[in-house]
């Protein structure tokens, strides 16, 4: 059967698919796409597997699934009165997080990429992945898995479909994207969709018995082909690399549809900010990986903010583009949250806690005796024993922790408490403001807001991490993770900065751009601000900003909060501790401002020449020794 021939001669049809290929397709719904189907027969031809699912994204599909992988031993059912409709699943030791060194962007030509990206050409690595393709689904089943990004619908959207082998992948998929139906019905007969082709790169032979975490400990490829709007992971079956409407899609390919088009794919969590008498506004803020993105975006204020009140809408990516009337309209793409598990606690994120309470996907975290799920730091006193995410018996004096440090759940978004009311919406919600935040012990203080939309963009390219002695072998070098994309960036970061730079030639109300530090650290190495609920008081402030009822004092970087600016109700924080969070220290930042050059400098000619005007114009207020700056 020719799937490239005349297409009126041709029609193609799951049935016909079916015939062609000689392979049982479980799901005979009625697919009108053309494209789509033809995609489907080359992957399958390609791939050889032993049968192909369409997944149609109901309740019933998915209880068949979860009930597959319990009998097969992949999924762990949890206690049903203690956790209702969760599960465990614990990987394999090999394929625990994203693999940032095996990730690509195979643009045309290699400049497009950037000095930030793995870079292959297109033809090498397609000749690559073809070789490991073939055959690579032999002895499992294909799911076909149509999602939308963002609401069914909304102008702001996308469709994608991800083809993959592991089960595990469409029932998170499930959670995480509007998946099945729906999202077909939208993508219709002639609709564009991303393909996304996924194998965890295990086939099996006649007779091979299955393992319980099927993935390729050697090989490992996620490749992304901007041109094409197209995505190949091999090898893994976890999280981003594997889930693959989330990084792959939603940041790294967006990112390049957004550039070509005229909108933003961020790293971004959006949350609502709600004053005592219901006036609202909505912020985006943007953190490296592993920085709080979840508790700030489901953040509870003090029990002092009597009134105000912070809703959510997304914790990871923000899908942002130009409204009607132009303003910036966010939405979160996703429909679950993918959380970092360990940490989470009813002390740091009591949202987070009861979004979980049920319905909930559990990777790799550890199996308490009466069956439900613990993880370090959920509960001051560990249980007396446990199983813990390798299977192993495990007590609080073993000295091995019980979940690993990435273990994940995945929970559907509708469960969140603080969920926002207009957390669908298909128009999005208005932006007011961003914030930036890296992980500094040092120099950057508390809290500034920038004096305009290009020194903010400036300093959202400058925020970063000192790494850990864990990670680098140095303590103290400052990593640079502009915008907290760099690792999630489809294109040259330097074009990203002239894109970001571009919006204030499309957007007529551009949000205010803050950079925050919640990880200062006093001379004692202690941190001197407490994060969580507390940081309420700061957005309290920059709610005040965005609504022009706050007050601040200039500085050599923009607006600080003075001391009597913030809300200290029911917090003791004295005047001389908040002075020295928000200090500027003078030869810090000339060697701060100073190392953004050399930062810089790895873009070539790709860097907007307002950046290299505006890290001049910084530097010479620090060595002036200014204590304001223009444009308050
Ligand atoms: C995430 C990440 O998982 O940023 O969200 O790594
Ligand atoms: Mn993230």
């Amino acid at each position: 059967m020719s799937v490239h021939g005349n297409a009126s001669a041709s029609q193609l049809s799951v049935e016909s698919l079916a015939q062609g290929l000689q392979v049982p397709i479980h799901n005979t719904m009625k697919i009108e796409n053309q494209a789509l189907l033809a995609w489907v027969y080359e992957m399958a031809q390609l791939t050889t597997p032993a049968a192909i699912h369409f997944c149609d994204g109901s309740e019933t599909e998915n209880q068949k699934l979860l009930d597959l992988m319990v009998a097969s031993g992949t999924l762990k059912k949890l206690n049903e009165a203690k956790r209702p409709g969760s599960y465990l699943a614990c990987s394999d030791p090999s394929d625990v997080a994203r693999v940032e060194d095996r990730t690509f962007i195979c643009s045309e030509k290699i400049e497009d990429a950037g000095p930030t990206n793995n870079w292959m050409a297109p033809e090498e690595m397609r000749a690559t992945l073809g070789g490991l393709f073939k055959g690579c689904m032999q002895g499992r089943t294909m799911y076909v898995i149509p999602f939308s990004m963002g609401p069914l619908g909304s102008p702001i959207s996308q469709i994608g479909v991800e083809i993959s082998d592991s089960p595990y992948v469409v029932v998170n998929m499930k959670i995480m994207t509007r998946m099945g139906l729906g999202a077909l019905q939208v993508l219709g007969a002639e609709g564009f969709f991303v393909k996304a082709m996924h194998s965890v790169g295990m086939p099996l032979k006649a007779g091979q018995k299955d393992v319980l975490w099927p993935c390729n400990a050697e090989q490992k490829y996620i490749v992304h082909y901007p041109e094409e709007r197209a995505i190949w992971s091999f090898g893994s079956g976890y999280g981003g690399n594997a889930l693959l409407g989330k990084k792959c899609f939603a940041l790294r390919i967006a990112s390049t549809m957004g550039r070509d088009e005229g909108w933003l794919a961020e790293h971004m969590l959006i949350l609502g900010v709600e004053s005592p008498n219901k006036e609202k506004k909505y912020v985006t803020a943007a953190f490296p990986s592993a920085c709080g993105k979840t508790n700030f975006a489901m953040l509870i204020p003090p029990a002092t903010f009597d009134g105000w009140k912070v809703t959510t809408i997304g914790d990871d990516i923000a899908w942002i583009k130009v409204g009607p009337t132009g303003d910036m309209r966010a939405i979160n793409p996703e429909a679950g949250y993918f959380g970092v598990a360990p940490g989470t606690s009813f002390k740091t994120n009591p949202n987070a806690m009861k979004t979980i309470a049920k319905n909930t996907i559990f990777t790799n975290v550890a199996l308490t005796e009466d069956g439900d799920v613990w993880w370090e730091e959920m509960t001051d006193v560990p249980p007396a024993k446990l199983t813990d995410w390798q299977g192993q018996a495990w007590t609080p004096e073993c000295g091995r922790k019980s979940a690993h440090p990435n273990a994940r759940f995945t929970a559907p978004a509708s469960q969140c408490p603080s969920g926002d009311a207009d957390w669908e919406n298909p128009a999005g919600v208005p932006i007011s403001a961003m914030l930036f935040g890296g992980r500094r012990a040092e120099t950057v203080p508390l809290v500034f807001q920038t004096n305009n939309w290009a020194e903010g963009v400036y300093f959202a390219a400058t925020i970063g991490s000192e790494t850990t002695a864990a990670a680098t072998g140095a303590v103290g070098v400052v990593r640079r993770d502009p915008m907290a994309m760099l690792p999630f960036c489809g294109y040259n970061m330097g074009d990203y900065f002239g894109h970001w730079l571009s919006m204030a030639g499309t957007v007529k109300a551009l949000p205010k751009i803050f950079v925050v530090n919640w990880f200062r650290k006093d001379e004692n190495g202690k941190f001197m601000w407490p994060g969580y609920g507390d940081n309420m008081r700061v957005l309290k402030w920059m709610f005040g900003r965005v609504t022009g009822t706050a007050q601040a004092q200039n500085s050599t970087l923009g607006a600080i909060p003075r001391y009597q600016d913030l809300d200290w109700s029911g917090m003791d924080f004295s005047e001389a501790r908040f002075e020295k969070l928000t200090q500027l220290d003078q030869n810090k930042w000339i060697e701060e401002v100073q190392s953004h050059k050399e930062f810089f400098s790895k873009f070539g000619e790709t860097l907007p020449i307002e950046f290299i005007n505006l890290q001049e114009k910084t530097l010479r207020r620090f060595k002036d020794g200014a204590t304001t700056s223009p444009g308050l």
